[in-house]
């Protein structure tokens, strides 16, 4: 098929690369130049694991090409609107701004029997107000939300474990499906679950799921406060509830908590469009959520004065991490870059190391010292801080480090050291939620 994506971020960039290698003819578009012109060279803007690959892989075949000129897509079957929707400055709610335009320069190209599928995470009716808005173009819409995990885009696109269509109740609806259902073809015949539904169902679906998630991290994160006041210990505490299939022990990591371009914006634009509704009450939970999440960041904080006597001031602090999560070199409300900055903020002489995310922290927090290696970062450090669980910090030789520092002591924000092992070579280990 003859396949549009509008909007090459994180997304965007992804499926386009994704929706070529499954044999499609692809025109990724972005407003972004310098972006269109890294894709067209088959480099990845951003760090995904298996993207590089796959883009010069699919650009070879000559089925995909990326433009910052909208007319491009004139002649694709589909067109898929991937654009990011991110908080609005100093508010809850969502910024529609990219969507809108997204619509708006799409719509002269659109011919009779097109489909345009909407990914992006919107507020609920966003779909009933861009279908109507859709109306006399000849096009119908679909919305397709995405599911995808940073770090795992390409192989969730490839092989994601549901399609949701949410479709217009027409005959046209009905068509819809028919032309997703080619799109997908090779995922569905693996034996993807598809489900079709009403706009309202499908735009929730997306909101609901990533709610729940975020529900689950903050929830074991509560946990981990009670087992700071009592002594017990969270890691054992998730993997005993996490036997019951019933509750499993998927996201029950109990840490510094969840951050990235979604989870956090996602559930407060749910709680300000819950609120459009009148049903804000249903959602008041989710303020509860994301003050959990944000509690950990200020304790990861205590937890460091502490272990420095009382003030980080002048004091030599290694962070290890700034991405929001392993494999990714995203920032965007990152735990581990909010407590760096912070301590910075404290005036802690800190030295950051992260192997994918350096640049882009380093355009946010010039102000924080950075280093080449884990080895340049411990150098001389009185406080160890492991914010980010990147397999190579997670390996860590604790005698090897240990000869390095100025003083043994680690604080583990994601539970994933062994405690004994940085005990026995006369460390100082403390983590969240466990002794
Ligand atoms: C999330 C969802 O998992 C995807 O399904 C969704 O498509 C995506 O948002 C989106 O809306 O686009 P992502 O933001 O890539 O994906 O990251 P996650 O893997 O969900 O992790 C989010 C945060 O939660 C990270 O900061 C991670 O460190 C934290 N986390 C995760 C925990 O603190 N504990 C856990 O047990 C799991």
């Amino acid at each position: 098929m003859k396949i549009s994506v509008i909007g090459c971020g994180y997304l965007g960039a992804v499926h386009a690369a994704c929706m070529a290698s499954l044999g499609h003819e692809v025109v990724g578009v972005d407003v972004d130049e310098r972006k269109a012109a890294a894709l067209s060279r088959g480099e990845a803007p951003f760090f995904e694991p298996g993207l590089p690959e796959l883009l010069t892989e699919a650009m070879a075949t000559g089925r995909l090409s990326f433009t910052t000129d909208m007319s491009a897509v004139e002649g694709a079957d589909v067109h898929f609107v991937c654009v990011g929707t991110p908080q609005k400055a100093g508010e809850y709610a969502a910024d529609m701004t990219y969507v809108d335009s997204a619509f708006t320069e799409l719509r002269p190209y659109l011919r009779e029997g097109n489909v345009v599928a909407g990914k992006s995470t919107v507020p609920v009716g966003t779909a009933e107000r861009l279908a109507a808005e859709l109306e006399g173009s000849g096009a119908v819409l679909v919305w397709n939300p995405e599911f995808l995990r940073e770090g795992f885009a390409v192989e969730d696109t490839l092989h994601p474990d549901r399609l949701v269509y949410g479709v217009a109740a027409s005959e046209a609806g009905q068509r819809s499906v028919e032309v997703l259902d080619e799109v997908y073809a090779t995922p569905i015949s693996e034996g993807t679950p598809r489900l079709v539904t009403d706009y309202a169902t499908a735009q929730l679906v997306k909101v609901a799921a990533n709610s729940f998630l975020a529900t689950k991290i903050s929830f074991i994160n509560a946990m981990a406060e009670l087992c700071e006041a009592t002594g017990a210990d969270v890691t054992q505490l998730a993997d005993a509830i996490g036997h019951d299939v019933r509750i499993g022990r998927r996201f029950l990591n109990a840490g510094l908590g969840f951050g990235g371009g979604c989870l956090p914006k996602d559930i407060r634009a749910f709680m300000a469009r819950a609120g459009e509704l009148g049903v804000d009450q249903a959602l008041t939970f989710l303020r509860e959520v994301d003050a959990i999440n944000l509690r950990r960041r200020a304790r990861m904080l205590d937890l460091a004065r502490a272990e420095l006597g009382g003030s980080v001031a002048n004091r030599k602090v290694a962070v290890l991490g700034a991405a929001f999560k392993p494999n990714s070199d995203d920032i965007r409300d990152s735990p581990a870059l909010d407590v760096a900055i912070q301590l910075g903020k404290e005036s802690a002489r800190v030295t950051l190391f992260d192997p994918e995310a350096m640049p882009n922290a380093k355009a946010k927090a010039p102000e924080l010292g950075y280093a080449d290696s884990i080895e340049d970062a411990v150098d001389g450090a009185e406080l160890v801080l492991l914010l980010t669980e990147w397999k190579q910090f997670v390996e860590m030789d604790p005698k090897a480090i240990g000869e390095l520092v100025d003083g043994r002591r680690i604080l583990d924000g994601r539970n994933v050291l062994v405690p004994s092992e940085w005990r026995d070579a006369g460390w100082t280990y403390r983590a969240l939620g466990r002794q």
